[in-house]
């Protein structure tokens, strides 16, 4: 039974819990049929507080249906003893762990323990204050339901010795299975050290410390949601390894906001070496203002790696305009990894579901604004335009009928950049960095037959731009009046040639 939620500034194409608070994506993986796509989730309010695993499923990574929480936090509502911080799941075919049973092997999570409070847990053991530490859950019900390992729980109390330290700032492990030395491996975060610390298991349960990452690149914030991924180089058979980080500040929205960054290298089941030359700059997966803790799914084949991240900025992650509820993602991304340059680049494209495009062409569209036959407000719009007398091209979208209120997202040919304008988009008062123009370099964006081109999602309250081929990405909230809908092309500086349109609505994508 479809649902729709039309309350204002409601996505209709992005994922957002029915109502409360929703941050990090976590324990994404596709399993039987299903991908499985769990958030920290604050079930009691639309603020982070009561941290759980909430859950929703789909099976084509667009339609999604709301699933019970997973993993609520321990003694919810009123008496909290440990909060279920960000994690990832795995597929134990083999039943390492020994928690399947003869007929079902287990999905096991790994996350991470927060204790509010100094305890000594059911496993014996004792936890400070605040403290962070790893532990493990599994489910035989395909992801439904969970059962914490409370004989044994945490399974990595504290990080290594020379680090004591560090307990309280610990955290988000993410397992993934490694066939070639036949091991689990999983990669976390000393934050605050700007720190991955690599741990390798053969039963998801004893872990031992390999070798640490770190800090290399953008260190401008604390180091969070680390996660560690293999992709064919430029659609080959030679795989490449590359690590993902969020970072908070230090983002590539000015050094004040969050960002993530991602590093390509080598990885032999122990040690992560980057490329010589993916260590010389900061390598933005996303350099727009609201792309954070972003993971990929696992359980799929390796050229097929699928990104989420928690769309919005740590500086007003907590303030954005929107009730009942509290967030948004990204739209999935499918993942490559392209030489460009001379270097490994990821390049993202987006999962939206079937589509009806519509097309139009201007041999030389002049300057000025040209406006086009649009109001609704979730559109896939993909502009490709040729070599051009103009300075800019690009799209308004979420206009109001004055024009006082638009979004602008466009190329600007002297810069070498794609960006996005939101400084008059609408609500934007709850942070004073919000009201800003964003880029991304891009020096070539011949993507489509030759010709240079961009595309943009909008929704009701983000707008997404993927540039050239996707080897540079925007995502910036915006909070646009309900009547701002207009859509115009617009050309400034002069006229752009060869400029083709095509546009589709894109529906909503719930299930229930
Ligand atoms: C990132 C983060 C993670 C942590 C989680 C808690 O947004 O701080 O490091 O596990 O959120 O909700």
């Amino acid at each position: 039974l479809a649902q729709n939620y039309t309350e204002r500034y409601r996505p209709q194409f992005h994922f957002t819990p029915a109502k409360n608070w929703m941050n990090d994506p976590n324990g994404l993986i596709y399993h039987e049929g299903t991908y499985h796509l769990f958030y920290q989730h604050n079930p009691g309010g639309i603020s982070w507080g009561a941290m759980s695993w909430g859950h929703a499923t789909s099976s084509d990574l667009v339609h999604w249906e709301h699933q019970p929480v997973a993993l609520l936090a321990r003694g919810y509502p009123d008496n909290i003893t440990e909060m279920f911080f960000s994690g990832t799941a795995v597929f134990d075919a083999q039943n390492t762990s020994g928690f399947g049973t003869d007929d079902k092997a287990p999905l096991v999570a790994m996350y991470t323990s927060h204790y509010p409070l100094a305890q000594t847990l059911p496993s014996g053991k004792t936890v400070d204050a605040n403290q962070q530490s790893q532990s493990i859950a599994y489910s035989l019900d395909d992801g439904m339901t969970w059962t914490t390992y409370d004989s044994v729980n945490p399974v990595i109390l504290n990080p290594p010795e020379e680090y004591s330290d560090q307990i309280h700032d610990f955290r988000d492990p993410a397992v993934f299975w490694h066939e070639e030395t036949q091991r689990w491996v999983s990669v976390m975060s000393l934050p605050g050290l700007r720190k991955l610390l690599i741990y390798t298991s053969f039963n998801l349960k004893d872990w031992e410390l390999v070798s640490e990452f770190g800090p290399v690149n953008a260190v401008g914030g604390v180091w969070e949601c680390p996660s560690m991924f293999p992709l064919p180089l430029d659609g080959g058979e030679e795989l490449k390894w590359v690590v993902q980080i969020s970072l908070n500040p230090g983002g590539p929205a000015g050094n004040t906001g969050s960002g993530t960054q991602y590093v390509v290298g080598h990885f032999d089941g122990k040690t992560f070496t980057p490329d010589a030359n993916s260590v010389t700059q900061s390598n933005w997966v996303d350099w727009g203002p609201d792309f954070y803790a972003a993971l990929t799914f696992g359980g799929l084949p390796v050229e097929d790696r699928v990104d989420i991240a928690w769309m919005t900025n740590l500086r007003y992650g907590g303030a954005t305009p929107t009730d009942p509820w509290r967030s948004a993602f990204t739209v999935p991304r499918r993942l490559s990894l392209k030489t460009i340059n001379g270097r490994a680049t990821l390049t993202q494209e987006p999962i939206l579901g079937e589509a009806d495009y519509s097309s139009t062409h201007w041999d030389t569209l002049p300057a000025g604004s040209t406006k086009l036959d649009f109001t609704e407000k979730a559109l896939d719009i993909v502009l490709s335009f040729s070599e051009s007398e103009s300075t800019q091209f690009g799209v308004i979208v979420r206009a109001s009928s004055d024009l006082s209120e638009q979004t602008q997202v466009g190329y600007d040919f002297e810069k070498k950049e794609v960006f996005v304008n939101r400084t008059v988009s609408g609500v934007s008062g709850f942070d004073d960095t919000f009201a800003g123009v964003f880029s991304a370099p891009l020096d070539s964006i011949e993507s489509i037959e030759g010709k240079a081109a961009f595309r943009v999602l909008v929704d009701w309250s983000s707008v997404e731009v993927f540039g050239g081929a996707g080897e540079v990405t925007l995502a910036s909230l915006i909070f646009p009046s309900d009547e701002s809908s207009d859509v115009y092309i617009f050309s400034t500086g002069g006229s752009t040639n060869d400029v083709e349109v095509k546009t589709a609505s894109i529906e909503s994508v719930w299930v229930t």
